[in-house]
């Protein structure tokens, strides 16, 4: 006899991250090998991070605080919201898996698009979600088949913007036309993992005022991208009290370590490390833009810190031939868009070599 457990469960394939260089370079015999595969920051972290880490070892012995309640303040300040208006969690991830659980039920109608971030789809099944995916529009989301999707019945929306993995962003303009079309007793879960990245001029950068008017809307962040601490596990939420106070029922009472409250208010700080991570990241982009263009190969114009490109053939068979010139990238995985794949923008050498490989495996 079996031990039994929740039939969701089957309806769920584990997630799976960027492969690890040190498995690459194991199972292949390489010595050299890179990993564009995770959007992880290729420039490393602020300075000032790896003091605050030193000095926070010494106290390790003690409990984090549970309410972060510095870090919120400091998130607060920085965002010009109050601090019950904040949700520190160990990484969005936590966030994504949070919010399924407070606010989706078996049967509810929870909408997002074919092809985002992977991790709205298994905490949505999980909960026992109807999962109402609307199809890409050129790699895009269809604001209007969002529209046309969403119902007052809905539950919930996940929205990604800039989205992961397609880089592809929607307008201010779309952005709002969306939230007016939706009922304010449906959530909207509004991912900015990869704000920093966008410049384009119809990117909203000033999404945290719709707060005040959308009472539904819930903002995601994350240190693990621009900021570069992917490692030590700090997203936040910014939102309604109300909100996130039901949230923070179920939320682990020490969710975020000791160690990553002080790091993640000393990369808040440091606004000249993030400009520079900008900068280069642009540099890198147009690198990328004009190689593909030379190769011929469809992309995606990104607004994030990577790239969807159209291989032409079998998107695993071009991840495994990388994989033997020793470069990680990742296959989009999405049917339909099987020869599709996901490149981080990287150093210049990382993506000077990143397109030398993928030069030799597609000749
Ligand atoms: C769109 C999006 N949301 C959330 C996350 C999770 O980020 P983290 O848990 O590292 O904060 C990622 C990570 O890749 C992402 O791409």
């Amino acid at each position: 006899m079996a031990v039994r457990y929740r039939k969701e469960i089957d309806t769920i394939s584990p997630y799976v991250p960027g492969k690890p260089i040190a498995d690459v370079k194991r199972e292949l015999g390489l010595d050299h090998v890179i990993k564009l595969a995770s959007n992880e920051n290729p420039f490393g972290f602020s300075s000032s991070v790896k003091d605050a880490v030193m000095k926070a070892m010494c106290e390790v012995n003690l409990y984090p605080d549970g309410n972060a309640t510095l870090l919120k303040a400091k998130i607060a300040a920085k965002y010009g919201v109050t601090p019950d208006m904040v949700l520190p969690t160990c990484g969005s991830d936590e966030m994504v898996d949070l919010i399924a659980k407070t606010f989706i039920d078996p049967g509810s109608e929870v909408v997002m698009a074919e092809v985002t971030f992977p991790r709205y789809f298994s905490t949505s099944k999980m909960m026992g979600a109807e999962l109402k995916i609307v199809p890409m529009k050129n790699m895009a989301f269809d604001i209007e088949g969002f529209k046309q999707a969403i119902t007052p019945e809905t539950r919930l929306v996940w929205l990604c913007n800039p989205n992961n993995p397609t880089g592809s962003f929607f307008t201010r303009r779309e952005l709002v036309d969306l939230l007016e079309h939706i009922s304010p007793e449906t959530l909207v879960v509004y991912d900015e993992a990869y704000y920093e990245f966008a410049t384009h001029p119809e990117y909203p950068k000033d999404s945290l005022d719709f707060l005040q008017k959308y009472e539904n809307l819930l903002i995601m962040k994350t240190l693990s991208k621009a900021y570069g601490i992917a490692g030590l596990r700090i997203g936040f939420t910014i939102g309604a009290a109300g909100l996130l106070g039901l949230i923070n029922r179920i939320r682990n009472p020490f969710n975020v370590t000791l160690i990553t409250q002080a790091a993640a208010m000393a990369a808040l700080d440091d606004d000249e490390f993030l400009l520079k991570v900008i900068e280069n990241n642009h540099a890198g982009k147009n690198y990328l833009y004009e190689e593909f263009e030379q190769m011929g190969i469809e992309y995606v114009k990104t607004e994030a810190n990577h790239i969807a490109f159209n291989a032409g053939k079998d998107g695993n068979t071009v991840f495994q031939d990388l994989l033997q010139e020793g470069v990680i990238i990742r296959p989009i995985g999405v049917e339909n868009y099987r020869t599709w794949l996901r490149v981080s923008i990287g150093t210049m050498d990382e993506n000077r070599e990143f397109i030398r490989a993928l030069r030799k495996v597609l000749k």
